[in-house]
C-alpha cells in the first residue's frame, strides 16, 4: 500500500456528510436582528448553528472526500494538473492586488503595468507579436482566436467555411470551431501518431479558414513535420492556431510563432501553475502576429506617451469583449509572479522536468506505451484490460489515475502527464500504482475503487444534469 487518502467508513457505496443544516439549527428573529424596512425581510430564518470546531472539521471531511493535488500526484494526460505554488497565492493575496477594475488608469498604474509585462512575457514565451489577458480559460482562449482569424479573413474578403483539426485534438477544438460557425475537417493521424502530410496536403484548399493544432499532440509527440505543415496552410491561404496545452514541454526551448502559427492561447494552468478553472476562474490569453493583433478583444495595454505610464486601449478592428474588464486578475497575477520568479532558465528546466519526469514514468510502467519518443506526457494501453477499470483500481492504491479511453488512435488508453512538479520517489509510487492495479484480478478491478469516498459515480449523469447547489439535493 503507497498511502492512503483517506479511510473512509462508506455504507451502501457512499459516505455521507450531512449537509451543516442537517447537524443543527436555530431559528432567527429577521424583522429584530436587521436593520432594511420590514417588507424587505421575511419574519424568521431558519439557519444552520454549528459550533466552529463543527464547521472546521465538516470542511475538512469534505475537502478530503475530493482528490487534490495538494494531496497526492495528479497525472491527468493533456489536463495537466500542476501544484500551484503557495507563493503566488501570497502575491495575489495582497491587499494592494485588489483593486476595483473601474478605477482610473491614473489610479491603478501598477495594475496596468502588470498586465503589460504579462502581455510581453507571454508574447516573448509563444513568438507572438501581441497578446490579449482577457479570455477566462483555454476553451474561451480557443474560442477568441478562432473568432480573431474569422475577423481577419472576413475584413480580407476571404470566404473560408472550414476548421481542420486532427482527430486526435482535444474537444474544445472540435467544438470551437463549431461554434465559431465553420465546418469541421477531421484529418486522421498518420502510422506514426503525427499529422499525415499527404492527408492534409488534400484536407487543406480554398475553403480552409485555419489549421488547429497542439505541439506536442495530445499522446506527446512532437509534430516534426511542422515547418511544412505551416506552408500547406499558409499556401492555401488558411491560418495556423496553437492550443497552448502543451506548451509546458516547450517552454524556453521552441516557439509556436517561430514554427510558423498565427495564432495561440495560453493555458495558464497548464504552464504557469495557477488553479485550474473547472467552472472557478481561470484564464487563457491569446497570442497573435502582428496582421491579426487590431482584432483582438478590447481592452489591451499599452504604454503610453514617453513617462506618463500604461494605458488600456482599443484595437483598430476589436471582436469586441469576451469577458468582463481585463479577464480573470487575480488568475493572471499568479500567472505574472509563476513566470518571474522562474525566469527564462527556471521555465526551460521546467519543460525538460515535465519531459524527463514522463520518460523515466513510462520506462516504470508494465503497459505499452505504442507511440515515441513522446515528451512531457505519453498514451500507455492497458491493452486487454478495461482502461477505466484499471484507473479506479489506481485510487485504492493512493494516487489518481491518468486520463482514460482518450485519444481514441490508442486502444484502452491511459494518457499520463506526470508535470515537472513529481520527485522521483513519487514517480516511483505512480509506476508501482499502475503495475499493481494493471496485473490485479478482474473481481478486484470490478470492484474497485474501495477506499474513496464514493465508489463509481455516473459519470453520464454528473455530465448531462449536474446538480451544483445542496438545494438541489435538498429537493430529492
Ligand atoms: C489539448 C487541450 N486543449 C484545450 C483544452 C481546454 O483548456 P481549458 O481546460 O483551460 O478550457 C484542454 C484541456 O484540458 C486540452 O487538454
Amino acid at each position: 500500500m503507497i498511502h492512503n487518502q483517506a479511510d473512509y467508513a462508506r455504507e451502501d457505496d457512499e459516505v455521507h456528510e450531512p449537509l451543516l443544516s442537517e447537524k443543527d439549527e436555530t431559528t432567527v428573529d429577521v424583522r429584530e436582528a436587521s436593520p432594511l424596512p420590514d417588507d424587505l425581510t421575511r419574519d424568521e430564518l431558519t439557519l444552520p448553528a454549528p459550533s466552529e470546531p463543527e464547521i472546521a472539521r465538516h470542511y475538512t471531511r469534505l475537502s478530503q472526500m475530493n482528490w487534490a493535488i495538494d494531496s497526492g500526484p495528479y497525472p491527468l494526460g493533456s489536463c495537466t494538473m500542476k501544484y500551484n505554488p503557495k507563493f503566488t497565492e501570497d502575491v495575489a493575496a495582497d491587499p494592494n492586488a485588489a483593486i476595483h477594475p473601474d478605477r482610473s488608469a491614473r489610479s491603478a498604474q501598477g495594475n496596468l503595468e502588470l498586465q503589460y509585462r504579462l502581455q510581453e512575457y507571454l508574447g516573448d514565451i509563444g513568438g507572438m507579436d501581441a497578446v490579449t489577458l482577457q479570455p477566462p480559460a483555454g476553451a474561451a482562449g480557443e474560442f477568441t482566436g478562432i473568432a480573431v482569424a474569422k475577423a481577419y479573413h472576413e475584413h480580407h474578403g476571404n470566404d473560408r467555411s472550414e476548421v481542420v483539426i486532427p482527430a486526435s485534438a482535444h474537444g474544445t477544438n472540435f467544438a470551437t470551431a463549431a461554434m465559431a460557425g465553420y465546418d469541421v475537417v477531421e484529418l486522421p493521424s498518420g502510422d506514426d501518431g503525427r499529422v499525415d502530410v499527404e492527408a492534409l496536403e488534400a484536407a487543406v484548399g480554398d475553403d480552409t479558414a485555419a489549421l488547429m493544432l497542439t505541439n506536442p499532440n495530445t499522446v506527446g509527440l512532437f509534430e516534426r513535420d511542422i515547418t511544412e505543415i505551416a506552408e500547406i496552410v499558409h499556401d492555401a491561404g488558411g491560418l495556423l492556431y496553437y492550443d497552448g496545452a502543451n506548451l509546458n514541454a516547450l517552454l524556453g526551448r521552441g516557439r509556436p510563432g517561430d514554427m510558423g502559427f498565427d495564432v495561440m492561447h495560453y493555458n495558464v494552468h497548464k504552464t504557469f501553475a495557477t488553479p485550474h478553472g473547472g467552472g472557478g476562474p481561470g484564464a487563457g490569453p491569446v497570442g497573435v502576429v502582428d496582421e491579426l493583433a487590431e482584432f483582438l478583444p478590447a481592452p489591451r495595454i499599452r504604454e503610453a506617451e514617453e513617462g506618463s505610464g500604461y494605458e488600456p486601449f482599443e484595437p483598430a478592428n476589436t471582436i469586441g469583449k469576451v469577458h468582463g474588464f481585463g479577464g480573470n486578475w487575480l488568475v493572471l497575477v499568479k500567472t505574472y509572479a509563476y513566470i518571474a520568479r522562474l525566469g527564462d532558465e527556471g521555465l526551460a528546466d521546467a519543460a525538460a522536468k515535465a519531459v524527463l519526469n514522463a520518460n523515466y514514468l513510462a520506462e516504470r510502467i508494465d503497459l505499452d506505451v505504442p507511440y515515441g519518443p513522446f515528451h512531457h506526457e505519453f498514451a500507455a494501453t492497458a491493452g486487454d484490460r478495461d482502461a477505466a477499470d484499471v484507473a479506479k483500481r489506481m485510487l485504492d492504491f493512493g494516487v489518481h489515475p491518468p486520463t482514460t479511453k482518450w485519444p481514441e488512435m490508442v486502444p484502452e488508453a491511459m494518457l499520463t502527464e506526470p508535470t515537472e512538479i513529481e520527485g522521483q520517489s513519487s514517480l516511483d509510487d505512480l509506476a508501482e500504482a499502475f503495475n499493481l492495479a494493471y496485473a490485479d484480478t478482474e473481481e478486484a478491478l470490478d470492484a474497485a475503487p474501495n477506499r474513496t469516498a464514493a465508489s463509481r459515480i455516473d459519470q453520464v449523469s454528473a455530465a448531462r444534469d449536474p446538480r451544483l447547489s445542496w438545494q438541489a439535493l435538498d429537493g430529492e
